[in-house]
């Protein structure tokens, strides 16, 4: 049997390399890795590679940053090219980017089965771009595993209930393995930081940072929160953040920061476990800060992870409220720690195993 993944943004290579490595323990397949270049800098894309020794992908598609339509479309043609020459006999697509959606298309207009990895997560708004990848991913998809039931509700509300299973979430499954390389040390050490004395902060949604008018109370939230606590803030930054608030003019709201370069995913856990509390948009992120048993405040109107809201571990915050509500965040600091919210670590053994299956039928 051949399988492909296709990934291309950030999130995505840290979930392939957990199903990777299972489907290396199988022996069965010929596992095909294909990056689509939608994340291309160094620190956004090769530090993932060499960190969580992901093999090379064999194909690179190179498509680089556009507009929505351009970038889909580009990985789309691309991709293709790729099914038509390697025949395989299921795609792996991950999450609910611009890459999962174009590689979902493209295998299903060639009659390839869809195995999609983080199926069935939905929220608002609904034009949000990754919640049109999601929903129109899923509808594509003959195999949909689920990080959790409300995920496997959402599908059957839409009818989709041949195929869904719910395995649990890879990033736990990846966290958990990682977790005894994580540098928190180090990245102490590096900022000269003791251990509780920062926020983790990170963001990059398009509705929070692409106009300046989200962004700005977002960015006086923050120095409100750290003014209010004493606490410090460390903000590794997306590329894309960085380039709107120089466009902004806002640099000056960063003087009080501790700003750094987009950083590798043992670093990243190392910031988590040494922080205080963590203020996100990235879905991944506040999913990770519930494993580490930080508390985060989720800088969005809702999310998919309602699960972790809903035990009230993590706050929603919405980005217009970020400067009244987030200075007054540590106030719900002592709740009870949610257990097993998204499965047990082993969500990619369960996702191997079901794709063996569907395959030997
Ligand atoms: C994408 C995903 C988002 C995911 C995020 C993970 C879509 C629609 N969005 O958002 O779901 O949460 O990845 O990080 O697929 N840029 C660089 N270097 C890079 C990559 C991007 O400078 O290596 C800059 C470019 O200016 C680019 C901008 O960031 O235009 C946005 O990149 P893009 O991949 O379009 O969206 P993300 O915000 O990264
Ligand atoms: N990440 C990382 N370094 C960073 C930011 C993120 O290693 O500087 C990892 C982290 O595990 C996170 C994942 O990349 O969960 C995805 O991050 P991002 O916020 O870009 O994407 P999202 O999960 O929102 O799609």
């Amino acid at each position: 049997n051949t399988i492909i993944s296709l990934v291309g943004a950030r999130p995505q290579f840290i979930k392939e390399a957990v199903i990777a490595s299972e489907v290396h323990k199988t022996n069965a397949w010929n596992h095909i890795l294909v990056h689509s270049g939608q994340h291309y800098d160094v620190n956004m894309s090769d530090l993932f590679f060499e960190e969580l020794q992901i093999p090379t992908p064999k194909y690179f598609l190179e498509v680089g940053s556009s507009s929505h339509g351009k970038q889909t479309a580009a990985v789309l043609e691309k991709f293709e090219d790729i099914l038509l020459q390697e025949k395989p006999d299921l795609v792996l697509v991950y999450g609910d980017t611009n890459t999962t959606v174009a590689g979902a298309l493209a295998a299903a207009k060639l009659n390839i089965p869809v195995a999609h990895i983080e199926a069935g997560m939905r929220q608002y708004p609904k034009n949000m771009p990754e919640e049109v990848n999601r929903v129109v991913t899923d509808h594509l998809s003959s195999l949909l595993f689920c990080c959790s039931e409300l995920s496997y509700q959402n599908l059957q509300r839409e009818n989709i209930t041949s195929g869904v299973y719910i395995a649990g979430d890879v990033m736990y499954d990846l966290f958990l393995r990682m977790k005894p390389r994580f540098l928190k040390d180090k990245m102490l050490q590096n900022l000269t930081l003791h251990e509780g004395e920062y926020i983790l902060v990170t963001l990059h949604r398009d509705f929070n940072v692409d106009n300046k008018e989200s962004l700005l109370p977002i960015l006086e939230g923050l120095n409100d929160y750290a003014k209010m606590t004493g606490l410090s803030i460390v903000f590794p930054m997306h590329p894309r953040t960085r380039k709107r608030i120089e466009e902004f003019d806002l640099a000056t709201y960063l003087d009080s920061m501790n700003i750094v370069e987009p950083v590798g995913y043992l670093e990243l856990m190392g910031l988590l476990e040494g922080c205080s509390n963590v203020v996100t948009d990235s879905g991944g992120l506040q999913k990770e800060a519930y494993y580490a048993k930080k508390q985060a405040a989720v800088i969005m109107p809702d999310t998919g992870w309602k699960e972790i809201i809903e035990s009230g571990w993590n706050q929603l915050v919405p980005g217009n409220a970020a400067k009244e509500l987030l200075p007054r965040i540590l106030e719900n600091k002592f709740i009870a720690y949610p257990v097993n919210l998204y499965g047990d670590g082993n969500a990619a053994k369960a996702i191997v195993k079901n794709i063996m299956t569907y395959l030997n039928k």
